[in-house]
């Protein structure tokens, strides 16, 4: 596993996104993926899921220290009261103390104060509810204002990034600013499947196209990404990227793949940073 740092912490920069995994195969699903090695579990309040999650991360047996859990507080519920509630309520959901990275999952779109909730959030981390804090879906603008108001360490921002998006610019400030890049969608939902140069890059290596957009991504300085399958063989194939490495070349041929392919874009989303590629 290759791990990023996160203000001393270490997050396993391989992680399981778990959005849709619900009921007995969502249980099932994060099961398989505990088995298979994954340690970093990513839900959500939204993913009404937490149950599900929880479950599997008891059942597993393993210890709490070996694990990284990420949730996230929804849009709705950016108010500090609200927050307060969406904490305690994941934590019972997910029976446990703590969660490891508690995220805001979109900027406020009602235009609730982001020091109001960062504030809010940074209680959470005093209280022990979560080891870190971070957000979701924020441009480089929002990025800088959210370090900037918090003025306590910021540890990730979750967004969409694959080989089709370019994140170039983002990338750049989350990294001067000590944060991780958590790349959501990173097979793009799977259409990393039929382009070319992926499925190229992997006939040499003996690995699909998914595989070698995971290893781009843990080839990158503090990136993190968190692929989500329902499927055993799957889970299993979106771990097994430790075992090969992808040459400064392959690398660049994928880097050239970026573009505007952004997939994730709700009409509630921000207004997001403008491509130098696209
Ligand atoms: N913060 C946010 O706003 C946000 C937004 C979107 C997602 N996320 C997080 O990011 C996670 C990942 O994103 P995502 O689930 O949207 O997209 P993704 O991981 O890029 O793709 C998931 C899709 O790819 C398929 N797949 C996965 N591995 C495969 C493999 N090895 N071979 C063939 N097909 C494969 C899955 O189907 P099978 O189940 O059949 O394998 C599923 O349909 C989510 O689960 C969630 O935790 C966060």
């Amino acid at each position: 596993m290759i791990y990023r740092d996160l203000g001393g912490m270490r997050m396993p920069a391989l992680g399981f996104g778990t959005w849709e995994l619900t009921g007995e195969s969502g249980i099932e699903a994060v099961r398989t993926a505990l088995d298979t090695g994954f340690r970093h579990i990513d839900t959500a309040v939204r993913y009404e899921n937490e149950r599900e999650v929880g479950t599997a991360l008891k059942a597993s047996g393993i210890a709490r220290d070996e694990l990284f859990v990420t949730t996230k507080v929804w849009h709705d519920s950016l108010r500090p009261e609200q927050v307060a509630r969406s904490v305690s309520e994941s934590l019972e959901r997910l029976q446990l103390d703590r969660v490891d990275l508690l995220l805001v999952h979109w900027p406020s779109p009602e235009g609730v104060p982001l020091d109001e909730t960062l504030a809010a959030f940074a209680e959470a981390r005093a209280a022990g509810q979560t080891r870190a804090i971070g957000v979701s879906n924020f441009p480089v603008a929002l990025i800088e204002q959210a370090v900037d108001r918090l003025g306590s360490p910021m540890a990730a921002n979750q967004v969409e990034y694959h080989p089709f998006l370019d994140q170039s610019a983002l990338l750049g400030a989350l990294r001067a600013r000590g944060m991780v890049l958590t790349a959501y969608q990173p097979i793009a939902g799977g259409a990393v499947f039929g382009n070319p140069v992926l499925e190229e890059v992997g006939l040499r290596h003996g690995k699909s196209a998914a595989q070698v957009a995971l290893r781009w991504l843990m080839q990158q300085e503090g990136v993190a990404a968190i692929p989500r399958s329902g499927n055993p063989a799957n889970i299993r194939a979106n771990f097994d990227i430790f075992d090969f490495e992808l040459a400064p070349e392959e690398m660049k041929a994928i880097f050239a793949l970026r573009g505007n392919g952004r997939r994730v874009n709700p009409d509630f989303a921000p207004d997001w940073d403008v491509l130098e590629s696209a």
